[in-house]
């Protein structure tokens, strides 16, 4: 019998990983052959990845995980995140389940509209130039849409021509770069193939309506007409924790939110954290994540200045968080209908659009920002990454089963110093003979 739908699922770190799939699967009506991708049995083969890219000798794999809790306009979502780091999880499913009890995540998202670039050099007169491409937009549109008829059929297509003429990076002497930016809207595709067609496309025209020279013809990654918002609002109160009242946790995060506004060098560290969220996501489903870095940060730097994606305001006894950067994300294309582990992950997470899936990873970023800037204004991170990575360190020294957690406990309890692969072994070989192969999984 299934289950409801539910990311609150108290208890579920607890459980051993098999415990955890018969929950999942009980709760998504999953196959066991679609239990086994998430095991691994089904993913890439040497034979689809030798299809997919270029020299392929095999294939390589990392963890996947749920991150727990996740409200985003009052809906529920299992979090499929892949990613290599010990806490990443853990902090979205902990910051989660903080905002989920305070009301959840509010979020939206714009039209998936996509920017496609063509760069036009010998134009000759710029003014000229513009007024021709001007005159032609409605044959330039036209012939975009062209391309693309099944596009236009699912409600997307060309919008727009935008003109764009800026000044010659080597001064004076050079010719003005003239930009044309075509806009699209992808519907259900992160879009980088359509675009591309596109601007490639509508190249001749642009260099018969102008008498110039097309160079560059390729989609922006600055996706800034496809931008995602999510904010949370926790009431102070709700926050306390380490032995402190929520009005100093609240104050912590609010400054370190000043400190990124105002210096590069943090606001660089306070996105790297947004980002361990959403590119755990995005990889779990099958997203372009090198666009989607490339996009967040030029978006950070729109001002001239590189600034933090998410900022924490006190307002009215509230902590109030707001996020806002370019996804350019699909539920179609790419490796979707290709990779088992990637279609599970959009099962898991239920989403009807790309717009929705933008408005998830959003709260995600939010969520996992959370989660460090409230450890960093407060008690410091040191003490939580510390515990998971004395449980990395176990089993690398070789331990397997409950004696991770028994190592791993025993460096932590000696101090961070002790926290080595040496000390690790130390311990083990500490052990009885019969307990050690046990603890190393080498008992016969
Ligand atoms: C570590 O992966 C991410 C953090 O450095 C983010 C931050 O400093 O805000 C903890």
């Amino acid at each position: 019998m299934s289950e409801k739908v539910t990311s609150r699922m108290s208890g579920f770190h607890k459980l051993s990983v098999e415990e955890r799939l018969e929950r999942v699967g009980r709760m998504f009506n999953l196959e066991a052959e679609e239990l086994g991708a998430l095991q691994g049995s089904q993913q890439v083969d040497v034979e689809l990845a030798n299809q997919m890219i270029e020299n392929a000798v095999g294939t390589f794999s990392l963890p996947m995980g749920l991150g727990l809790n996740l409200q985003v306009n009052g809906r529920d979502y299992l979090v499929p995140m892949v990613v290599e780091e010990p806490s990443v999880v853990a902090a979205v499913s902990f910051a989660s389940k903080i905002v989920r009890e305070a009301g959840g995540f509010t979020a939206e998202a714009d039209a998936p509209i996509m920017i496609g670039q063509v760069q036009i050099t010998r134009y000759g007169d710029p003014t000229e130039a513009i007024r021709r491409i001007e005159a032609n937009k409605e044959a330039l549109l036209a012939l975009a849409n062209s391309m693309h008829p099944s596009l236009l059929r699912r409600g997307g297509g060309a919008r727009d021509i935008e003109i764009r003429l800026l000044p010659p990076p080597e001064g004076s002497r050079g010719e003005p770069i003239l930009v044309v930016h075509i806009l699209i809207d992808c519907r259900e595709a992160m879009g980088a193939n359509l675009i591309n067609t596109v601007a490639e496309g509508v190249a001749p025209l642009l260099e018969q309506i102008t008498g110039g020279r097309v160079y560059l013809r390729i989609l922006s990654n600055l996706a800034d007409r496809r931008l995602a918002r999510a904010m949370c609002r926790i009431p102070v109160a709700a926050l306390a924790d380490f032995d402190l009242p929520g009005e100093d946790i609240a104050e912590g995060i609010s400054q370190a939110s000043r400190f990124a506004v105002a210096d590069p060098y943090r606001a660089a560290t306070h996105n790297k954290g947004v980002m361990n969220g959403i590119d755990a996501v995005a990889i779990a489903t099958g997203q372009d994540w090198r666009a989607i870095e490339a996009g967040a940060h030029a978006f950070a730097a729109r001002d001239g200045q590189y600034r933090p994606l998410s900022t924490w305001e006190l307002e009215e006894g509230h902590l109030v968080g707001r996020i806002e950067l370019p996804l350019a994300l699909g539920t179609v294309g790419g490796p979707i209908k290709v990779h088992p582990g990637v279609q599970l992950a959009h099962r898991l997470m239920r989403v009807e659009s790309a717009r929705e899936l933008a408005m998830v990873f959003a709260a995600v970023g939010l969520a996992q920002n959370f989660a460090a800037v409230r450890a960093l204004g407060s008690v410091g991170i040191q003490k939580g990454h510390m515990a998971l990575h004395a449980r990395c360190v176990a089993v690398t020294a070789g331990a397997r089963g409950e004696w991770v957690e028994k190592v791993a406990n025993l460096m932590v309890e000696a101090g961070a110093h002790q926290v080595k692969v040496e000390r690790a072994r130390e311990i083990l070989a500490s052990l009885p003979p019969e307990e050690m192969a046990r603890a190393t999984g080498t008992a016969a």
